[in-house]
């Protein structure tokens, strides 16, 4: 008998332009593994409803994610690629799993309470996030979830909401397992702290040119001088650069940091332009798709045609399990 491929599911939010954060933490990880399963992303525009956006900026950004995604190498032929909100049947999953979710579980949710703390106006959907992340994960039954270590507790909660399901009814879902990266587990920003667009701290993928040079160009270091030696260990610049370059690379320019004479000016330049190569190919399949919104368009209806046929089935077994047909 040959064995089943794994089903790897991942969701992101069109909450803001992607950056190096994401690119690094989860976008590259998703885009690779198309090669290893059958992949399912999607970009969660209900998510990025707890926090009541524009409509025209939310519409604006899902399209945007869809183009950076693309233009980072996702293949719309190997990756079933979709809008969450086009899968109405989430919604009902989610009250469904609602009722099965202690609120003591949800009390505990670290993202929740950091919310609170950074002041957020608190909703109920932003309390019940993780149970439409569950309804995400389960409904598609899958095995994989790669995703930030950030994102650990909620990948947790849906094991917890799906054993409690399968207890309380039948064993119909996958128990699905997290895959962290933990060699690219936090990315810094350019102030040294998780890079987030919550702090105001990123460097997005797609930069225009001349703006992504001014923000390398300001990464706050030490005021060590010219002459002096330096520790690449200990500095932002040094972090961001490994990103880009080969361990060679990394250790000529720490060879160069720890001798003088190498200015944290030559550092950012050299890691602008590393960034600059990287993401080159990438941008030029990005202009081309640019021309063509249809295109993307086309994809993700073709994409949410195919996740439907995967909803609906899981849907009926559910409303059977749970008697409401
Ligand atoms: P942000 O913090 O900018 O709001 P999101 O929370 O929308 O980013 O994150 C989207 C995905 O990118 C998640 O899987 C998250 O774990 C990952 N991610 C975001 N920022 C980083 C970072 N600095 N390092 C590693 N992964 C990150
Ligand atoms: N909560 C995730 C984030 O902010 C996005 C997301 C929504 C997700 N549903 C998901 C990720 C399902 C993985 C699986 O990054």
């Amino acid at each position: 008998m040959t064995k089943m491929k794994k089903r790897i599911l991942t969701g992101i939010q069109p909450s803001g332009i992607l950056h190096i954060g994401n690119y690094f933490g989860a976008m590259k990880n998703a885009i690779e593994l198309q090669e290893e399963g059958e992949t399912l992303l999607f970009i969660a525009d209900l998510h990025s409803l707890t926090v009541t956006p524009k409509p025209e900026d939310l519409r604006e950004r899902v399209k945007r994610v869809a183009l950076d995604f693309l233009a980072c190498g996702l293949d719309p032929e190997k990756t079933l690629f979709f809008r969450q909100s086009d899968i109405q049947e989430v919604c009902e999953l989610t009250w469904i799993l609602n009722c099965l979710t202690g609120l003591g579980l949800l009390e505990r949710a670290h993202s929740y309470k950091d919310k609170i703390a950074k002041g957020f106006v608190p909703n109920n959907g932003l309390f019940s996030y993780p149970v439409l992340m569950a309804a995400d994960i389960l409904m598609y039954q899958s095995n994989l979830v790669p995703v930030g270590k950030d994102q650990k507790q909620h990948l947790e909660m849906a094991r917890d909401i799906a054993i409690r399901f399968n207890q309380t009814y039948e064993e119909l879902f996958v128990i699905p397992e997290p895959l962290i990266s933990e060699s690219v587990a936090v990315i810094p920003g350019t102030d040294g702290q998780k890079m987030s667009k919550s702090y105001n701290n990123t460097i997005e993928i797609f930069a225009e040119e001349k703006a992504a040079r001014k923000k390398f160009m300001s990464i706050p270091t030490d005021s060590k001088g010219l002459e002096e030696p330096k520790d690449p260990d200990h500095c932002n610049v040094f972090q961001l650069y490994k990103l880009f370059a080969t361990k060679a690379q990394q250790e000529e320019m720490a060879a160069k940091y720890r001798a003088g004479n190498y200015g944290y000016g030559h550092a950012k330049q050299a890691l602008f332009e590393a960034y600059m190569d990287y993401f080159a190919p990438m941008r030029k399949r990005r202009a081309e798709l640019e021309k063509d919104p249809e295109f993307i368009q086309e994809v993700l209806k073709k994409g949410a045609e195919n996740a439907r046929g995967i909803a609906e089935e899981t849907m009926r077994r559910v409303r059977s399990a749970v008697g409401l047909r």
